[in-house]
């Protein structure tokens, strides 16, 4: 196959980008995008901030942009992303308790209400644990309405739309040995025993030179899908961009029947959020060693 699209899908996965609204008039931009990509995760266009800026005002304005782009070009979406502690509007910010607790599930229902249907995965809570060794939550509004919000908002996501795979999604839980990692495992594996609608984890996979890759994450990627969840790779980003790494990324999805599918977070090395890093496939309109790395390993 020539292209990532095609050859990830010799194993029934995807190969995704995020797709950012304000690039699509941008021809090198949607021609690499149309052409490699089976899936879509729209960058910023489906977050709080942006889908209900003023509360009970949703504006689907630009998340619809990307969606209507993606499916008018063959192409699948990632919902990305209902509860975060970051990309919050201020209203959002100014709650808690009670009230707070209420926004959450309304704005769950208004978004996944919208999309109902259309959607192939939602990344309901995003980085909800806490970095470092202390195997907790992480410090937000949202936690401090009580420990149960992850699961209130995973019951709102399914019957606002049965149809979508409902997902977690986080950084720094690639690793095995991490204990973020342990503490995702632990809430995934308590859901998957009390009845708690998970379908999903997202890796979000930005690897730095303080956070590499390790081969330990076939191991994570295997330990998750045996509590019956499929994985995802849903944020790739390798600072350099060393090819090896790249395809050891890859190898390791494909290493497991329940990693459906790898999306790298950009484009261009010029659209990527930390694009000193060089961290993408692509550098204009040239493909990288890095992309050759990816289409071989696929
Ligand atoms: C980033 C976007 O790439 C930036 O454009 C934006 O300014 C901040 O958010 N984890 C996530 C993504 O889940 O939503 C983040 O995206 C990158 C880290």
């Amino acid at each position: 196959a020539g292209t990532l699209g095609a050859a990830a899908a010799q194993s029934d996965r995807y190969f995704g980008a995020a797709i950012s609204a304000a690039r699509l008039g941008d021809e090198q931009y949607t021609t690499i995008a149309n052409r490699e990509f089976t899936m879509v995760t729209p960058e910023n266009e489906m977050k709080l901030d942006a889908t209900q800026p003023a509360r009970g005002q949703f504006n689907f304005t630009a998340g619809d942009r990307i969606y209507n782009w993606a499916v008018q070009n063959g192409k699948r979406v990632r919902g990305h992303t209902l509860l975060w502690h970051a990309a919050q509007p201020s209203w959002l910010q100014a709650l808690s308790g009670a009230a707070l607790r209420q926004a959450m599930i309304d704005h769950v229902n208004g978004v996944v209400g919208h999309y109902r249907g259309k959607i192939y995965a939602w990344d309901v809570v995003n980085e909800a644990y806490a970095d470092g060794d202390s195997g907790g939550r992480r410090d937000s509004n949202f936690q401090r309405t009580g420990d149960d919000w992850i699961e209130a908002a995973f019951r709102a996501a399914r019957a606002a739309d049965p149809a979508a795979k409902l997902c977690y999604n986080d950084y720094n839980i690639e690793n095995w040995s991490w204990t973020k990692t342990q503490a995702v495992y632990a809430m995934v594996r308590d859901f998957k025993q009390r009845g708690v609608p998970i379908d999903c984890v997202g890796l979000q996979a930005h690897f730095t030179s303080g956070s590499p890759y390790n081969a330990s994450l076939r191991t994570t990627i295997s330990s998750f899908a045996a509590l019956g969840v499929d994985v995802q790779i849903t944020e790739l980003d390798i600072q350099g961009a060393p090819p090896q790494t790249y395809a050891a990324v890859v190898n390791d999805c494909l290493a497991v029947a329940r990693c459906t599918g790898i999306t790298v977070w950009g484009v261009r090395d010029q659209d990527s959020w930390r694009p000193g890093d060089s961290p993408l496939l692509f550098s204009g309109a040239d493909k990288k060693p890095a992309y050759d790395a990816v289409l071989g390993a696929l």
